[in-house]
Formats: C-alpha cells, structure tokens, sequence
C-alpha cells in the first residue's frame, strides 16, 4: 500500500506485515523446557497468524524463521529447527491449499540440508495457485547479503531506479517465479526487543514498526489484530505531507 492517507484495512487489500518472531527460548525457559520446545510452540503460533492473516486485509506475510546469523547457534538448536521447518511444510502444506495461502521462501538455499530443500519446493510448487495470502518464510536470510547480491547482479555499468534494484534484491533472495513482493507496511517484532536484526533493510523503508512484549509462542490472531489497529492509527506521509497539512 503507498497511499499518503492513514489505511483501514478492507478485505482483498494487500497490506504487507512483516514479524520478527522473537522469544521462543525465553517462553520455553520460564517453563523450564527446552529451547526445541519452544521453537516449537512457535510454529503453532506461525499458523495461528496464517489463519489469521487474510481476516485482518494482510496480502502478504513475511515470517523471520532464520537468519543467517543463527548459524552461530548451537548445532543441536541449528538441527532442531532445520527438522522444525521441514515437518511444518510437510505437515501444513495442504491445509495452506485448502485456505488458498501461496508459500515462497526468501533466503540462501545452498547451506539448507537437502530435505529441507526438497520440502521447499515442493511446498512452493503444490502452493502456487493460492491467491487469498501469500507467505513468505525467511530462512537463512540476511538482508545485508540481499543487497550485496542485488549489487552484484546490478555490474558496473548500469544505472539502476530504486523500482529495478529492488527487482534484483527481490531477484537475489528467491526463485525468479516468486516475484517481487510489495514493501514492507508494517514490520511487527515480538519478544520485547526493539531491532531490526538485519531483516527487509530495503523493504522496511518506510513501514510503520510495533514491538510487543508477547512471547512469539504465546502470539495469536488477536495479537496480530491489535498490531494492525495500531497500524490503522498511523498516517503515512512518504517523506510528503500530511493530508491535512497539504
Ligand atoms: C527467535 O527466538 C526465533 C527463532 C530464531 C526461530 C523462529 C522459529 C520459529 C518461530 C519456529 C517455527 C517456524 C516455522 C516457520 C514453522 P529465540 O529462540 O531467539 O528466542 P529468545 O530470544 O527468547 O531466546
């Protein structure tokens, strides 16, 4: 959305919401369980928000799972998740059919174990034709790298618009056959921390931010409810003026 007037949401309206799903560990420390528990507390939380989404006017959903940074994580925790994100789309992708949700991926394929790349795929391709959300899942992704990438893809000699250099991020990051998402609206991060960790830079040029102490697991479509009514309250100016003002 890139209108200069504050947004209600209307349903078919593509709003674009970014999370940063923060929290996992602590909610499964303060329950003196393992930080794998949590982790997977979050993925019930990732469908309770999927659900969610095409109720609340969001056309695009993109879900931090893993940043290329979490490689410094232990082994055991990196391979908990790696087996995490392969049973949720094995596991989910025909309920995301049957709720008409596409499912892309952003982010380095080639360090992935090969079932997980596989499941992508194919999680990719039976999803395609899903029109009512489309969800993107963030996995060992680093915006810095996008953009070095995107750079890279550009040479030397070119001189690029704001609008093709996003191509070539957009490019950089996913299948061709993905496409380019819209900016970021709103970037949502939950956990109490109040950071970017190298997620969308580019995208998240002019989206509005809300943090909220809610542990990711204990997230749910009411949560992503209220961080739409805040972002309903926010005028968007665009470096411009506002409506009333101009
Ligand atoms: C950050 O919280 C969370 C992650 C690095 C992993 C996110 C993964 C999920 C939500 C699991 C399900 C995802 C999918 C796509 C099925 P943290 O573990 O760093 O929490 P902490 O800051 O409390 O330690």
């Amino acid at each position: 959305m890139t209108t200069s007037a504050s947004f209600a949401p209307t349903p078919g309206a593509a709003l674009h919401v970014a999370i940063i799903m923060d929290g996992n560990g602590r909610w499964a420390a303060a329950r003196g369980l393992t930080r794998a528990a949590g982790h997977r507390q979050g993925a019930e939380a990732v469908r309770r928000a999927v659900e969610a989404a095409p109720g609340l006017g969001i056309g695009t959903l993109t879900l931090y799972a893993f940043s290329s940074d979490n490689w410094r994580r232990p082994p055991r925790e990196v391979a908990a998740l790696m087996r995490l994100f392969r049973s949720y789309l094995r596991g989910e992708t025909d309920r995301l059919i049957e709720n008409g949700v596409r499912l892309t991926m952003i982010g380095r394929r080639d360090r992935l174990p090969a079932g997980l790349r596989g499941a992508m795929e194919e999680a990719e391709n039976r999803t395609r034709e899903g029109r009512r959300l489309h969800l993107r899942l963030a996995i060992d992704y680093s915006a810095r790298d996008a953009i070095i990438r995107a750079a890279q893809l550009a040479g030397p000699d070119v001189a690029h618009t704001r609008e093709s250099f996003a191509e070539l991020i957009a490019r950089s990051c996913s299948p061709a056959a993905a496409g380019r998402a819209s900016d970021v609206d709103l970037l949502v991060r939950t956990g109490g921390e109040r950071r970017l960790s190298d997620f969308l830079l580019w995208e998240c040029a002019y989206a509005e931010l809300y943090f909220t102490d809610i542990m990711w697991p204990d997230f749910d479509g009411d949560a992503l409810g209220e961080a739409v009514s805040y972002f309903c309250t926010r005028e968007r100016r665009f470096g411009g003026l506002s409506v009333a003002a101009g």
